[in-house]
């Protein structure tokens, strides 16, 4: 008798399956996931939500934020979807890799491995607006998660999946499989080395040492998140912040279409440490994997040839006011321009989700070592 039941509960379920895998093959985007999980460390390029509950000016839960995002305003600084989430759609993940805050809000921290395979369970996503490798970046728009507090959440994160492992051993072996995707360091310039009437790192450092600091410590951060587990890193280098609507706006010429070169050169030190690091972590840390994806070369040349990818407006922002639009970002239930998918910025500091797109697509299937360095985002999470 029980074994006839064992017998029929096996067919239905082998039937269920397959009538699963059925389903599945009509829609290519709900194919496997090609990695388990991702975690993402960040600012506000990748932030959705973790500065939702903070008191800090730098928050986006509001209209006209997440105008073209599915959920509305969630705190995203875009209007739609960000790089992070364009990959992990890419990726085949199930849903968007929920924000630590929200996560921990709603107290559901062990669902995230115990219901593999459901949307939002594939990770989760530190990322603060406003913050940055140093801690007293960004402060004074209020508190953010430093670079270091992002760190620190993920190892108590480590800590409180144990339970759902046998050992840690099993643990260690399923997180060195996820995705660990790192946008750090514009506000290290934006909102620390770059405002010398706020912070004093232009008067302590060169812009080489300043680099150099900043590598350094973010060298150590990496280091723990390899210690905790994490063998798969997608490293980004930083944009052309000389050229964001802020800046242009900044610039004390009237004609404000030229980009802030100084400011540009000054991230060029930084972008050129982060590969260096990339390449010495790739031969040093056994088993470790690293790619820098490179934002900085790629967006110079859509910013040359901006009208063959379908963009119009390179030099202001879709919305915020003063001149290019750049002196703030959106204002509460502002009406943004129509025509989304042909400005580049959506407001003074950050790009549309068309310009996340390229940027997404770039880093995700390029072949070319100046988008992304030494293989893509498809190749590190497959193979
Ligand atoms: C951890 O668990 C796995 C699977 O149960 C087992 O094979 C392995 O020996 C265990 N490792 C340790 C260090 O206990
Ligand atoms: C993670 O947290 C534990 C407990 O607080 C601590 O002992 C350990 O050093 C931390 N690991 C890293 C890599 O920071
Ligand atoms: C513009 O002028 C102000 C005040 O004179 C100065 O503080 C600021 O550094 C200038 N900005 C640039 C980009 O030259
Ligand atoms: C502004 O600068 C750009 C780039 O140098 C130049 O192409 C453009 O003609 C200038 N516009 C005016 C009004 O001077
Ligand atoms: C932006 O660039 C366009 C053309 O390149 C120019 O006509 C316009 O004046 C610029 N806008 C601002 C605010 O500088
Ligand atoms: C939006 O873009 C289309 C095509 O480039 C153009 O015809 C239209 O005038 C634009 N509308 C606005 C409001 O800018
Ligand atoms: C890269 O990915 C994009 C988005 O999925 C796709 O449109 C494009 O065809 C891909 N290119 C290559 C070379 O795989």
């Amino acid at each position: 008798m029980e074994g006839s039941g064992n017998r029929i509960a096996a067919i239905l379920v082998l039937t269920l399956s397959f009538l699963t895998c059925i389903v599945l093959s009509e829609d290519a985007s709900d194919a496997q996931p090609q990695v388990p999980c991702c975690f993402v460390f960040g600012d506000s390029l990748v932030d959705n939500g973790n500065n939702n509950d903070l008191p800090t000016l730098a928050r986006s839960n509001y209209r006209p934020y997440g105008i073209d995002f599915p959920e509305g305003p969630s705190g995203r600084f875009t209007n739609g979807r960000t790089v992070v989430d364009i990959l992990v759609q890419f990726l085949g993940l199930k849903g968007f890799i929920r924000s630590y805050a929200s996560a921990r809000r709603s107290n559901t921290l062990g669902v995230l491995f115990s219901t593999p395979g459901v949307a939002g369970t594939s990770g989760l996503n530190y990322a603060s607006a406003a913050a940055g490798i140093r801690q007293e970046t960004g402060k004074h728009l209020g508190a953010n998660y430093y670079l270091a507090d992002q760190v620190r959440q993920f190892n108590s994160t480590g800590q409180s999946l144990r339970g759902s492992f046998g050992n840690d051993t099993e643990l260690n072996i399923y997180l060195s499989k996820c995705l660990y995707g790192v946008s750090m360091g514009s506000n290290d310039y934006l909102n620390n080395y770059f405002l010398p009437n706020i912070y004093r790192t232009s008067q302590q450092y060169t812009p080489s040492a300043f680099a150099e600091v900043l590598v350094q410590e973010f060298s150590g951060q990496l280091l723990k998140l390899y210690d905790l587990g994490a063998r798969k890193f997608a490293v980004f280098g930083l944009g052309l912040i000389g050229c964001i609507p802020f800046e242009l706006a900044r610039m004390n010429n009237t004609n404000k279409s030229t980009c802030n070169e100084d400011q540009n050169k000054a991230i060029e030190l930084f972008n050129t440490r982060i590969l260096q690091l990339v390449k010495r972590f790739n031969t040093d840390l056994p088993g470790a994997r690293f790619v820098y994806g490179n934002i900085y070369d790629p967006f110079r040349d859509l910013l040359l040839n901006a009208a063959a990818y379908g963009f119009t407006v390179t030099n202001k922002s879709c919305c915020g006011v003063g001149p290019n639009n750049g002196l703030i970002t959106c204002l509460p239930n502002q009406t943004p321009c129509q025509n989304r998918t042909t400005y580049l910025f959506w407001d003074s500091f950050h790009p549309t989700e068309a310009l996340n797109m390229f940027f997404a697509i770039k880093s995700y299937n390029s072949t070319s070592p100046s988008d992304i360095y030494p293989e893509n985002i498809q190749q590190l999470a497959t193979a």
